[in-house]
């Protein structure tokens, strides 16, 4: 029977949970390593869930149309390629603002995708610089101002956004493994992902344990990768420490769904993106890199032993290769004596 789709919409989700077997061998882990390769996804990350969620949510609460609706975005990241993939399959003009220092892939795919691309003005970026996060919203309203008819998809407080992961991504989480992951691990950017996951697994099953994989400190500090506000750790940040939650808290992030915060560095990222490299054949990005080194220490301890270790891989290694995430390391490798 023939079987073709009509639209690369209609193939967001369903990615592969994959065991990293050698993986586990080759570090003697006690636990069992399960990634969720969200670069199955069309347009290459698990944000194509929350382009599409919102844009069809929105088109049946009959607010956007593609012969009217402009769509408008802040964002350096996947959520700014996946709504161009999206609003070109859809036939949406899509409007996005970039801040400087946005990697040339990221760069080119926009422009492939037809983005309209707005340059955001010196006193804006300097409210962002001050208060994060916090003044990306603020900095929408502006560009909306500018666009007839435009609608703000709003990522980082837009409900759609854990809904897609909870009516989705949560779901085959469940499915694929029968019942039995007993921890999940992924990073908070806008936090929609790991709080909608969260959520409907701890409902089915309220001992699964999510942890939170932050940056930590220091490597963001010491800026890894040059002129990258994020140390390279691309979409995801810190949001708590030992003094609390701070002001880098979106509003899709739950703390109720959370268990446990870990911090990784920069090189153990590396290194856990080498390694994935080496004995699965698989290229992670670097926030994915980030929760695998995560994995990894749960997955050494002699109580996770048997244990079912979900992380979740947000995008994979081509995205960034300017940054040369793929570099082989030995000297991390060596330095790394955490896993
Ligand atoms: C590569 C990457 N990893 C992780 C995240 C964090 O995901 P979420 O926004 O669901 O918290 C993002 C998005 O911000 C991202 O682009």
């Amino acid at each position: 029977m023939a079987k073709i789709y009509n639209s690369i919409t209609e193939l967001v989700g369903h990615t592969p949970l994959v065991e990293f077997k050698r993986l586990e061998e080759a570090l003697g882990l006690k636990g069992r390593i399960i990634g969720k390769l969200e670069y199955f996804n069309p347009a290459g990350s698990h944000k194509d869930r929350i382009a599409l969620e919102i844009i069809e949510a929105a088109e049946q609460r009959g607010e956007i149309s593609p012969d009217k609706t402009t769509l408008v975005e802040f964002t350096s990241g996947n959520t700014g390629i996946a709504l161009a993939a999206f609003a070109a399959a859809k036939g949406y003009k899509f409007r996005i603002g970039l801040q400087p220092g946005v990697s040339v892939e990221r760069l080119k795919l926009l422009e492939a995708y037809n983005a309209e691309i707005i340059p955001v003005a010196p006193e804006d970026l300097a409210v962002v610089f001050e208060k994060g996060i916090a003044a990306f919203d603020q900095v929408i309203q502006k560009f909306l101002a500018q666009t007839p008819n435009g609608f703000a998809t709003l990522q980082l407080s837009n409900p759609d956004n854990i809904a897609a992961h909870y009516k989705h991504t949560g779901p085959e989480i469940w499915e694929d493994t029968d019942g039995a992951v007993d921890i999940f691990v992924g990073g908070v950017g806008t936090g929609g992902s790991t709080h909608g996951v969260s959520k409907f697994l701890k409902e089915k099953k309220p001992s699964v344990e999510t942890i939170i994989t932050q940056p930590h400190p220091d490597s963001i500090a010491n800026s890894a990768v040059e002129g990258a506000s994020d140390g390279g750790f691309h979409g995801i940040h810190p949001v708590h420490d030992a003094n609390g939650f701070n002001a880098m808290t979106p509003d899709n992030f739950s703390p109720d769904y959370s268990d446990r915060f870990e911090d990784i560095t920069y090189a153990e990222t590396l290194k856990a993106i080498h390694l994935a490299g080496k004995y699965e054949g698989v290229f992670l990005g670097a926030s994915a890199g980030a929760s695998l080194a995560v994995a990894i220490k749960e997955a050494l301890k002699a109580e996770n032993e048997g244990k079912v270790i979900v992380a979740l891989l947000p995008d994979n290694g081509e995205r960034y290769l300017s940054e040369d995430l793929q570099r082989v390391r030995h000297d991390l490798e060596d330095a790394v004596t955490t896993f």
